[in-house]
């Protein structure tokens, strides 16, 4: 597969993972792929948690249906009826979760290139997890981004130490298959942008219409 295909084909997967295992070689290639993002200052401040415990992974299932709820409680009319219908975990079908955190003292305490953009260093620990979510992509494999969840109770579950940001709990496994479209558009939640209205030229331009 080539880049622009692994780009186009991955998706956010919630309802096809088959969990069956992970071959060991291949969780090394897509580790190895997260771990050669570049990183602000050459930090690397990602850390990778792989989740194999059944309990632990339940548990944290049940903080997510306890914030889906809650999400779900501020939704009215249409959109309720839609969300409800939305998938938004593979958390107990999946084969592996993988926590992906941020620790921002990694490189300190001078960060060459963060001195005055503090986020930087996150933005280094999202490009671990899309190298990640691309690498597993070409391997057939599929991936799901959960963030329902509350910083706390992750930190506490997992043993994370105070100054360690947990950043996303991914969903990692075989799939039957990749949906062409993203979930949230085939159940009539969003739909994508067109390119066009997301490239300005020289300034900001405001949106037609
Ligand atoms: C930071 C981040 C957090 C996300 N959290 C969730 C989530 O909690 N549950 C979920 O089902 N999808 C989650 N997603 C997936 C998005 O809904 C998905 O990427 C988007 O709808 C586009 O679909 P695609 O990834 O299949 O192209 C998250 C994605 C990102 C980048």
């Amino acid at each position: 597969m080539d880049i622009y295909d692994a780009i186009h084909r991955r998706r956010d997967v919630r309802g096809e993972f088959t969990g069956e295992p992970i071959p060991r070689d291949v969780l090394e290639r897509v580790l190895a792929a997260a771990h050669a993002a570049p990183s602000v200052g050459l930090s690397q401040p990602w850390d990778f948690v792989l989740v194999r415990d059944p309990a632990i992974r339940r548990a944290f299932h049940g903080h997510v249906r306890s914030e889906r709820a809650a999400f779900a409680a501020t939704l009215t009319g249409a959109a309720a009826e839609r969300f409800a219908r939305i998938k938004i975990d593979g958390v107990l079908e999946s084969s592996l979760s993988i926590v992906v955190t941020y620790d921002p003292e990694r490189g300190g305490p001078a960060v060459l290139g963060r001195h005055a953009i503090a986020d930087a260093g996150l933005y280094s620990v999202c490009l671990a997890i899309q190298n990640l979510w691309l690498a597993a992509t070409a391997e057939g494999l599929g991936v799901g981004w959960v963030s329902f969840y509350r910083e706390p109770y992750l930190r506490d579950l997992l043993g994370i130490p105070e100054t360690i940001r947990p950043v996303a709990w991914l969903c990692l496994g075989p799939v039957t298959h990749l949906e062409r479209i993203p979930d949230l558009e085939r159940h009539g939640w969003r739909r994508r942008r067109a390119l066009d209205a997301a490239v300005h030229h020289d300034r900001w331009t405001e949106p037609a219409g």
